[in-house]
């Protein structure tokens, strides 16, 4: 796996003193984009950031919330000195004091980190979320490291202009910064190659480091699925018919194209189940999840919850779905792209199994 894969201490050191600008080109160049799920250019955001005046910092976002996502574990615990080499360069680059903002459920990982981090003499410190999902979104992410609540802040000013207490900031997912001292190093490095988490009912559930541009059925065949009706895409990107889109190719723009987003490329095999009881259930993990900051997702969200409790349990009437289909529009106008994405994954689950929908309603 080219993530797996370690640059030597010199290639380390000649990076340490290379001039941050040519570094800078260098990753844009390679074509880097942001593995947190939105894709964003990082030769582009370190040069945001390196432009904004001020005692700068990077954050490396290891919060991992998306259901279905373990990636980024898998780096943590399987190539960690790669990653810290990967935030040391930024570091260097952007003149800046780093952070790494942990996952609660990975607390237990820790000690792993910090041994690490000792052991390279690096000064990186670490801080551990509680438990929100919320507070992977960069903004509430930086809220939560300043000792308050986890809810978003207005864009703009953005992170890299106004971040961690007003500092210029650099956020960037692990997966992303693991990648840094690779394509800097390595001739063959390859920008389309992704770390899929693979999950649900399949029979080799795991972490899969495939090329953008494969079949979706090829992609989901390596882990031995035992029957597929349905592809769950994380929480916030749709849930894909398998039977229609099987011969799909698996892209950003092509899942895009078909209303579905590949975001952090978690993909949860569904078996038989019904789509409108995980629906329900995807439902109750954004409510609980819900900072309850604006009201299209604290009551909008919560509207959709209780109607598809009630067409689950197969009380529902047509007008429910229309309901449910105007309310998940609304959630579109949400603060946060938390709320618009619970309203993404149903307006997309409503158009691609309309049918399960109706024959559950009278
Ligand atoms: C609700 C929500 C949760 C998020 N959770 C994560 C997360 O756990 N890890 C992550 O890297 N990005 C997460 N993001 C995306 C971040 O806001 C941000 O785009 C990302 O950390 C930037 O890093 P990148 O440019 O390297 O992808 C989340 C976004 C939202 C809206
Ligand atoms: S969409 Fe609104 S209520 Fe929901 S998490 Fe974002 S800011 Fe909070």
């Amino acid at each position: 796996m080219q993530i797996l894969s370690r640059i030597s201490h010199k290639e380390f050191k000649s990076i340490m003193k290379t001039d941050p600008q040519k570094i800078i080109k260098k990753i844009k160049e390679s074509g880097l984009t942001g593995r947190g799920g939105a894709e964003f250019p990082t030769g582009l955001k370190w040069e945001f950031t390196r432009k904004s005046r001020g005692e700068r910092v990077l954050i490396c976002n290891a919060d991992e919330g998306e259901p279905g996502t373990f990636k980024d574990k898998f780096i943590i615990e399987n190539n960690l000195s790669t990653l810290l080499q990967g935030i040391a360069i930024g570091g260097h680059v952007l003149n800046a004091e780093c952070f790494i903002y942990l996952r609660g459920e990975y607390s237990y990982l820790r000690g792993k980190i910090e041994r690490m981090i000792k052991k390279l003499g690096f000064n990186i410190k670490i801080v551990t979320g509680a438990g929100a999902y919320i507070c992977g979104e960069e903004t509430s992410l930086l809220e939560s490291v300043e000792g308050k609540r986890g809810a978003p802040r207005q864009k703009p000013p953005y992170p890299t202009m106004e971040g961690l207490w007003k500092r210029p900031t650099c956020i960037n997912n692990v997966e992303t910064l693991a990648n840094i001292p690779l394509l800097l190093t390595k001739k063959d490095w390859d920008e389309k190659k992704r770390l899929f988490s693979l999950s649900g009912n399949v029979k080799k559930p795991g972490v899969y480091e495939l090329p953008l541009g494969m079949k979706l059925k090829d992609i989901l065949s390596l882990a031995e699925p035992k029957k597929i009706k349905a592809v769950c895409l994380g929480y916030s990107g749709g849930i894909i018919p398998f039977d229609k889109f099987k011969n799909l190719v698996v892209s950003p723009k092509s899942f895009s194209d078909k209303s579905f987003m590949l975001g952090s490329c978690a993909m949860i095999v569904m078996g038989n189940r019904s789509v409108v009881n995980v629906l329900k259930n995807i439902a109750e993990f954004f409510v609980h999840e819900s900072c309850g900051k604006c009201i299209p997702c604290r009551e909008g969200g919560f509207k959709i919850m209780e109607l598809l409790k009630k067409v689950d349990s197969g009380k529902g009437r047509k007008k429910d779905i229309k309901e449910l289909k105007d309310l998940a529009e609304y959630l579109d106008v949400s603060f946060c792209a938390l709320g618009k994405g619970y309203g993404f994954t149903i307006s997309s689950a409503l158009k691609h199994f309309k049918k399960e929908f109706d024959g559950k309603c009278r």
